[in-house]
């Protein structure tokens, strides 16, 4: 089959990454014979540096016309520290979330067995970890009205909701957990918040059509505890947009490097593919970047194109760099592979498959200590 994907390269290490989810892209294409169409778009700082605007119009028709979008990073020093600049990357994304309504933004949160001893956390504490979270992308204080006084002494940001936009995300959040382990927690501040008990309020309305799901509520500052005190406790979780971005970072410590993380933001139009960590720029045109969050992201990518197959053959290659020990030097400090190595074994992996080949592992292994 034959599908067109907009590439949103972006800052950073965004670049860098995304091309190795596009080597494991292309030998997907390869051994299941389909066309992946890239079309690159700017967004970003990238973007500032050469129209003036984060998120070009171009990159929205682009982006609009694909059957999906594959997004590297964004972010740039420069701006960060200059609360000042009108003009900043995240713009970019924030309205790119919006044009396109990728109102549902999943983060999946997985130990790994092989990275365990990566977390800080205690292996029992983390060992069989497996959460969805469901952060909603498109509404909450990211996007209300934001205020700054005259004199620059009073800032205000605005947060709503309505019913409509907790619904479909909520839906979205419940039928994942039928097809998981049936529990979904909804993280809020309904203690303080008014937009908060609409959450609570709207999300048990819906219960009743989910029958077979357990939902329970949680505020977010316990969440937050929780969340590395135990949990296992957690199938799907569900949640408003700030309080998304806090815990799914902090979730990402349960895996061992957010260098793992991948996210699919999705709309009813589009959808739109990332790794979660950001821009790095430290690390920027290093080559020492873990590409793995990319590389899921492209899987995730191709779930949602109904390639369940080809993305599940993307996912067992991510496990065996694991497994084997071919990986960026967040993971591994004394041994560590260079990013584009990680990039063309994922990719060599998915190709040559192991059982094609007995040696495959001695070969591929040995080829890469060589480089
Ligand atoms: C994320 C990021 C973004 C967010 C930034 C870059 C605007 O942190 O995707 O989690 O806050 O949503
Ligand atoms: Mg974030």
């Amino acid at each position: 089959m034959k599908f067109n994907i907009a590439v949103i390269s972006g800052d950073g290490i965004g670049p860098e990454v995304i091309e190795q989810a596009k080597k494991a892209l292309n030998a997907v294409a390869d051994v299941y014979d389909h066309t992946f169409l890239y079309k690159e778009a700017l967004m970003g700082a990238c973007a500032i540096d050469k129209t003036g605007n984060p998120l070009p119009d171009e990159t929205v028709i682009l982006c609009k016309q694909s059957d999906a979008i594959i997004f590297g990073a964004i972010g740039d020093p420069k701006y960060d520290n200059n609360p000042s600049a009108k003009v900043r990357p995240e713009q970019g994304l924030l309205r790119l979330r919006k044009e396109l309504g990728l109102f549902s933004n999943l983060r999946p949160v997985k130990a790994y067995d092989e990275l365990i001893k990566n977390s800080p956390l205690k292996e029992e504490v983390i060992k069989g970890t497996d959460i969805a979270i469901y952060r909603e992308l498109t509404g909450g204080i990211y996007f209300g009205i934001k205020e700054l006084s005259d004199d620059g002494n009073i800032a205000f940001d605005g947060c709503s909701y309505s019913v409509e936009e907790i619904e479909r995300i909520a839906h979205l959040a419940f039928k994942a957990a039928q097809n998981r382990r049936k529990k979904l927690t909804l993280v809020d501040k309904a203690n303080v918040l008014e937009t908060s008990r609409l959450w609570r309020k709207t999300v048990t309305n819906l219960a009743s059509q989910y029958p077979d799901v357990k939902l329970e509520f949680l505020f977010v500052d316990n969440a937050a505890m929780q969340l590395i005190l135990n949990p296992k406790q957690f199938d799907v979780i569900l949640t408003e947009n700030l309080f998304g971005d806090i815990i799914s970072d902090e979730a990402s410590v349960i895996g061992g490097s957010i260098g793992l993380l991948a996210s699919a933001s999705i709309g009813k139009e589009n959808a739109l593919f990332e790794p979660i960590h950001g821009s790095f720029p430290q690390a920027k045109g290093k080559d020492i970047a873990n590409p793995l969050a990319s590389i899921l992201s492209a899987a995730m990518l191709l779930e949602h194109l109904g390639l369940h197959e080809e993305a599940e053959t993307i996912n067992r290659a991510v496990q065996k760099s694991l497994e084997l020990g071919i990986t960026t030097e967040d993971i591994n400090s004394e041994r560590s592979f260079p990013t584009s190595k990680v990039g063309d074994f994922i990719a060599d992996y998915i190709q040559h498959q192991e059982d094609s080949n007995l040696n495959f592992q001695n070969i591929h292994m040995g080829q890469i200590t060589i480089i």
